[in-house]
């Protein structure tokens, strides 16, 4: 018998190393190199094919092609996010952390699907069929025609799927449960999770089902394993949220038939999750208007415009180094912000512990964003409490610059939308500048922190004469 081949594969990170190490050496863990044997594994596809010694077809790149087939759920926020809903013929990675509502929001597309007469499977690797059916029935499902499997063999999966007429749409709840024949390692290594992603993804393009895996992140952030299943999935999505806040966002990342930056909003209810179709309302449902140090951020998530309450706490330090808290936003970027209202506008404020949160858990990484920290950071400060009809946006230069950013447009008719009489920004364009809001442009950060503190019980504390 001729001697297989192995390698070693990092069970938290992918990378392949010839030999073993005790820790490996792309991601630092110790302890997650797993031997594999090649021959029997992923390098067996190529192989067999180069066996066959086929040509492939080389055809023109300008030649006629239909554009994709898809299965459009209904589900508006759901279809948002995978650009016109699910590809036929294609694999999706839905990730996001244990207990989210990844399986909840998955049966309620499928439901959805199967009451407009698709095919839907559903194989539930984690819970049993009675669990599943349960979920169904208090989500009020329970008459969906969604077929069930409980399996976790792939080989047993595959032979299911291709047994019977195609489905249109099959779901595997979660990739990390299957294990494959084909390789020796334990079912949620690397090894199998990969191997198995690899038999579904041939299975989407053969059957011209849209197959959707979903995957668990690890604590760091990667959906276990599956680094390398998001390369080889056409769509990767996330199902993020806070566990303490009812809202939960579907954001792609990664999409080879549409826009990855839209964000689907849900809640999630007792009636399982709801489509937020105004998330603006929504994240501004619970903001205490008069308080001082909360401002309004015209944002944007993909193509959509989203207003945001971001709170400042500026408060006296009694540590020699004072603290920095924030919440859904970039420390670092609260940094500049901080050294730029020291060094440019003369406020002395890094002195003071400071507290930073974008209301209601949602992130933001937009350096638009800077504008309506810098309010909120000086309406605490001075204890000036912004006007409760103001929205703010505009990027921060380091040299005390407030710059333009895109989409103003947009930003600008959400606001209206929701009720907002004014805007405090950079330079708007002409287009941008009538359109029935109280506009406020600012070329400098220096003349909005002064018109704030006019306003404010506290006068801004002057920065200590420079000593050197
Ligand atoms: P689930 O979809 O099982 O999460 P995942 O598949 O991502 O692990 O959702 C689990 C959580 O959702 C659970 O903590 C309870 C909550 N939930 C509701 O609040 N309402 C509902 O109707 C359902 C079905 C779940
Ligand atoms: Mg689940």
């Amino acid at each position: 018998m001729a001697k297989s081949r192995s390698h070693f594969v990092c069970q938290s990170c992918g990378a392949v190393s010839s030999r073993w190490q005790g820790r490996c050496d792309a991601c630092g863990e110790w302890n997650t190199l797993v031997e594999e044997i090649m021959d029997s594994g992923v390098g067996a596809g190529p192989k067999a094919a180069k066996a066959n010694g086929r040509p492939a077809n080389l055809v023109p790149l300008s030649g006629e092609t239909e554009s994709a087939a898809r299965v459009v759920t209904g589900m508006a926020e759901l279809d948002r996010v995978t650009g016109g809903g699910f590809v036929k013929g294609s694999a999706l990675l839905v990730g996001g952390d244990p207990g989210i509502g990844k399986s909840t929001l998955l049966l309620q597309s499928a439901a959805a699907l199967a009451n407009k007469g698709k095919r839907v499977v559903y194989v539930s690797g984690e819970e049993a069929v009675a669990q599943v059916r349960l979920r169904a029935q208090r989500l009020g499902l329970g008459e969906a025609g969604v077929l069930l499997a409980a399996e976790t063999n792939v080989e047993i999966i595959l032979a299911t799927l291709e047994n019977g007429p195609p489905p249109d749409l099959v779901i595997i709840d979660s990739i990390q449960t299957l294990w494959t024949d084909r390789v020796d390692s334990a079912p949620g290594t690397v090894t199998q999770v990969r191997t198995s992603a690899q038999a579904l993804t041939r299975l989407a393009k053969k059957s011209g089902a849209a197959v959707v895996l979903v995957g668990h992140v690890t604590k760091d952030g990667q959906i276990a394993g599956p680094r390398v299943v998001e390369h080889m999935v056409d769509a990767v999505l996330y199902f993020e949220g806070d566990s303490s806040h009812t809202f939960r966002i579907l954001r792609g990342v990664k999409n080879r038939y549409g826009a990855t930056d839209e964000i689907g909003v849900f809640a999630m209810t007792e009636r399982g999750l709801e489509q937020v179709a105004n998330p603006s309302a929504l994240f501004l449902d619970q903001r205490d208007k008069d308080a001082a140090g909360s401002a309004v951020f015209a944002g944007m998530e993909g193509t959509r415009p989203l207003l945001i309450e971001i709170q400042a706490l500026v408060a006296p330090s009694p540590l020699g180094t004072p603290r920095r808290a924030v919440v859904g936003w970039d420390s670092s970027r609260l940094s500049m912000v901080l050294a730029v209202l020291e060094t440019r506008c003369g406020v002395r404020i890094g002195a003071n512990d400071i507290y930073l949160n974008v209301a209601g858990g949602l992130k933001i990484n937009e350096p638009a964003a800077d504008l309506a920290v810098a309010a909120a950071l000086i309406s605490s400060l001075t204890g000036a409490a912004l006007p409760a009809d103001a929205v703010y946006f505009g990027e921060i230069s380091l040299a005390g610059g407030v710059r333009p950013v895109v989409h103003a447009g947009l930003r600008l008719r959400e606001a209206q939308k929701l009720g907002f009489g004014s805007v405090v920004t950079g330079k708007l364009g002409n287009a941008d500048r009538n359109n029935g809001l109280d506009v406020t442009e600012y070329a400098q950060l220096s003349d909005m922190v002064s018109r704030i503190a006019a306003q404010g019980k506290r006068a801004i504390p002057e920065p200590e004469p420079e000593s050197w």
